[in-house]
């Protein structure tokens, strides 16, 4: 997402003026295609049962697993034909403004590269994996697709308010790191969750993580981590939920943010629905910085 420092205050030789680059697909090696087709094959051993119902429709109606890394040529029209929306690649993270003025118009900015054979189980930046396998099939679901649009417009509009930080974790705790309840039992359907094996399992199985239902005045309180697995999850309902929630006039909402202090990652709070307590162990322990 676009909630890090920027190397680059312009676009970069190369780069259109909206920062855009061709993708170049013809350009990458055996073994960058490889790499794709190494996490693909992961996650789909680790996914059914863990994603969202609508996260693996929208994986198979996009096929995306035709060997090695998607040619756009080939996925942006079928994408388009489901909701509109189009993916474009960015040489990497890109203004804020430049950001929300592509979700606006129903493009995806991803990045082009892909993350080095050593960097399978981590890495900060989003690649072209993380963008791609993470954020795209949610992109196939009507409703979900009308949610980042709004959201590009919504972020347009705190921006000019001084309200980005909080936007900024409504998108952290949902297109990144949310969890859904579905029938039977928890999903995952943040891109930042369904990308990575291991917090695809963390997520919805380990002791330690809080798992609060959402509440979007909540959630945009609260603080977030970008270095390791999350110490809270928010759970909706629904994407319909999701969408009736943030479709409303947040003006109001912002004015009374204004007065409210920051909640911290591992506070849970006396109006919250709580799904998991979590026990923090995993993050008292040191996270993945542990010995
Ligand atoms: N409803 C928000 C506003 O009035 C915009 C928004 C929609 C933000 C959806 C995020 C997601 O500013
Ligand atoms: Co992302």
């Amino acid at each position: 997402m676009s909630d890090f420092e920027h190397v680059f205050e312009k676009p970069p030789e190369g780069a259109a003026a909206d920062w855009t680059i061709p993708q170049d697909w013809t350009a990458y090696s055996a073994v960058e295609h490889q790499t794709w087709d190494t996490l693909y094959a992961r996650q789909m051993k680790i996914l059914p049962g863990r994603a969202a119902e609508v996260f693996m429709k929208g994986l198979s109606a996009l096929d995306l697993n035709t060997g090695g890394i998607p040619d756009f040529a080939v996925m942006n029209p079928k994408l388009q034909a489901l909701t509109g929306w189009t993916v474009v690649c960015v040489p990497g993270l890109v203004p804020d403004d430049v950001f929300f003025d592509h979700l606006a118009n129903r493009r995806f900015p991803s990045g082009q590269f892909i993350r080095k054979p050593d960097q399978l189980d981590y890495l900060q930046e989003p690649d072209i994996f993380h963008d791609v396998f993470g954020h795209v099939p949610m992109l196939s679901d009507p409703d979900f697709a009308d949610y980042m649009e709004a959201y590009g417009k919504g972020g347009q509009r705190a921006a000019s308010l001084g309200m980005l930080q909080n936007l900024a974790r409504l998108y952290w705790y949902t297109v990144e790191f949310g969890l859904m309840q579905e029938a039977d039992g928890l999903r995952i359907y943040g891109a930042g969750i369904v990308s990575s094996a291991t917090e695809s399992v963390f997520s919805l199985e380990d002791p330690s993580p809080n798992r609060l239902g959402f509440e979007l005045e909540r959630v945009m309180r609260t603080l977030y981590r970008i270095d390791d697995f999350q110490q809270v999850y928010f759970v909706i309902d629904s994407i319909e939920a999701l969408k009736g929630e943030t479709l409303k006039d947040f003006g109001p909402i912002y004015d009374r943010l204004k007065g409210q202090s920051d909640i911290g990652i591992e506070q849970i709070q006396p109006y919250d629905r709580v799904i998991t307590r979590g026990t923090q162990d995993y993050a008292h322990k040191g996270g993945r910085f542990a010995a």
